[in-house]
């Protein structure tokens, strides 16, 4: 067995701009050219200013970036597992030897960036060798799209944290943090990372990992940004704070929030989360099943095998310098009430399991409340509050096809069906979207994607809202259509008119075919501008052989069977 790194101990990388100095340096920033950082950015920029990225310094150089992808490694040999990067557009006042004020959405001032190079990157190798595999289903992939196509890296002065309003006594730093489970008075730390609200199961986890290293429990959940649709952090740290309070031991248990913007990298994603839980002072780190995976791809398949991460974590803890508790999946014995792993059940064991999923569509949506031997009761009341019935949530209805493939007949059909049932409905119709929201915008590829985007935010603040929406827009990109999915989370239902060119052309409702071929238009989705249909869409409709009040019917009822509709 190798020693141990000891708890609380490590190097931390600082990059706040010491205090005296902060008046003079926040002046400065202020002359600087100003360059917005996404969210992801944000909590990337706040962890590596805190040390929880540590040996980083900054976000990564070219050498860094390329070794990263190759080796899973610095150039310098260190293990570091995920590109910490920071992707821009293009622009003139980005060059070397110059420096930017780094800005969050708010414009808050963060930091100063000073740049030393700037580099190209591609998204095929970079996705590739982070994810796997290149596949348009995964989460971060779809974001990934938008990024900048160049990295700007050199020395970062932080001048201030990204802002948090809530929860501001759980947001510790790995300082605070180590000083924190310091007292305590326990040599063994194992810290537990979850993006989920905590049922049972977690509870029998984490107690078992705890009592395994006779150590303090660093409940560590993320609440920068996990995949899209996960349980929204408020509702998460309610759970969280209700377990501790009432069902953990209070020596033995700190709660702690990580701003963390998660990759979904399954394997390497691991390590990365060994390493900053290390930084954190913990010298355990617990990895279960399918750790930090994102679902299925585009083939229906795993990204990743369920304890590819375990292994991966297994194979470099020496370097990482936490041990891993590693874990078979937990499942409940019914006849003796209590979890145990797969791998250590008694022949013959009656079992039972929820999955997320079913926690979400067959006990939440459904309206019916979790069971005993899952949840705790006060955990399913948070839940149920959070997470109404299906009829008392949004929905968006996307429609996606072929200029005059039956999108908007099909939608205003669906719109009057909905409001006979008595429902509230917002038709954003892509042709009507364009003489106010995107008033201005054309039919280049930009501009189609900014349009897509608009519609898509509107949808989801409207679903946010429990709403119902429909879109109709060609939003003939892949990409972009993906990006509104995880916008909008739960609720989202991809209708395909897949009506065929030849039809859509031969019937050419408004002339703009005859136009396209005659070359009066140019860029035409389907002429001379591409189409890319969905992959794995909820719904595909034709005009051809159907009648947009039967293709309405389909979906309406659809919707009834999903619990959506109650009814009538
Ligand atoms: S993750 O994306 O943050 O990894 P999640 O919050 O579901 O997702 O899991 C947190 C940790 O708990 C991971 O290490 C995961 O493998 C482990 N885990 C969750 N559920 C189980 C289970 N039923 N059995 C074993 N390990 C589990
Ligand atoms: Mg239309």
């Amino acid at each position: 067995m190798p020693a141990l790194i000891s708890p609380y101990g490590g190097e931390l990388v600082d990059l706040l701009v010491p205090r005296e100095q902060l008046l003079q340096r926040t002046a400065y920033a202020n002359t600087l050219p100003s360059l917005q950082v996404s969210p992801r950015i944000a909590c990337d920029l706040e962890l590596l200013a805190v040390g929880a990225f540590s040996p980083l310094h900054g976000f990564m150089n070219e050498a860094d970036f390329r070794a990263v992808l190759d080796t899973m490694r610095l150039a310098d040999g260190t293990l570091f597992p995920m590109p910490i990067t920071l992707p821009v557009e293009p622009n003139p006042e980005l060059q070397p030897g110059r420096q930017v004020a780094l800005r969050d959405s708010r414009n808050n001032l963060l930091a100063i960036q000073h740049i030393e190079e700037i580099y190209g990157w591609d998204l095929e190798t970079t996705a590739a060798a982070v994810f796997g595999k290149f596949d348009a289903r995964h989460p971060i992939i779809a974001e990934m799209h938008r990024w900048g196509p160049c990295q700007i890296s050199g020395r970062l002065e932080v001048l201030q944290l990204p802002p948090h309003l809530d929860f501001a006594e759980l947001r510790r730093s790995p300082v605070q943090t180590r000083a924190e489970l310091e007292s305590y008075g326990r040599s063994n730390v194992v810290a537990f990372q979850t993006r989920n609200p905590l049922h049972r199961v977690h509870e029998a986890l984490t107690k078992r990992a705890a009592a395994a290293v006779d150590g303090v429990l660093l409940l560590h959940p993320v609440v920068g940004m996990t995949q899209p649709g996960d349980v929204d952090h408020y509702t998460r740290v309610r759970v969280y704070k209700t377990l501790i309070d009432n069902y953990y031991k209070a020596d033995r248990s700190l709660l702690s929030l990580l701003p963390l913007a998660m990759r979904m990298g399954g394997p390497r994603e691991a390590v990365w989360h060994a390493i900053i839980r290390r930084n954190y002072g913990a010298n355990h780190f617990i990895v279960g099943r399918d750790h930090a995976g994102p679902g299925s791809d585009s083939s229906g398949q795993p990204f990743y095998g369920p304890y590819d991460a375990q292994e991966l974590v297994l194979r470099h803890v020496d370097e990482i310098g936490v041990q891993a508790v590693p874990f078979t999946e937990m499942v409940y014995m019914e006849d003796e009430d209590r979890y145990e792993e797969s791998a250590k059940l008694p022949s013959g064991a009656r079992t039972r399991k929820i999955s997320g999923t079913q926690v979400r569509e067959d006990y939440l949506e459904a309206g019916l409340p979790l069971p005993a031997w899952f949840s705790r009761p006060e955990v399913a009341e948070i839940l149920a509050q959070s997470y109404p019935p299906r009829h008392h949530r949004g929905v968006c209805l996307w429609f996606t096809g072929l200029s005059g493939s039956g999108k908007s007949t099909t939608a205003e059909r669906i719109l009057n069906l909905l409001l006979e049932a008595g429902r509230n409905v917002t038709l954003l119709d892509g042709d009507v979207v364009r003489t106010h929201l995107s008033k201005g915008l054309g039919f280049s590829k930009a501009d189609r994607d900014t349009n897509i985007r608009r519609i898509g935010y509107v949808a989801s603040e409207i679903v946010r809202h429990g709403g119902l929406v429909i879109c109709a827009a060609i939003s003939p990109y892949r990409a972009a259509r993906q990006d509104v999915r995880n916008l909008v989370g739960a609720g989202f239902m991809e209708i395909h008119m897949a009506t065929p060119l030849a039809y859509v052309e031969a019937h050419d409702v408004k002339g703009l075919y005859a136009k396209a071929r005659r070359g009066e238009i140019t860029g035409f989705t389907g002429i001379d501008d591409p189409y890319e249909p969905p992959l794995n869409p909820e719904f595909t409709l034709t005009a051809e052989g159907a009648t947009a009040a039967s293709n309405a019917r389909l979906v309406v009822d659809k919707l009834v069977e999903l619990g959506y509709i109650l009814p009538r």
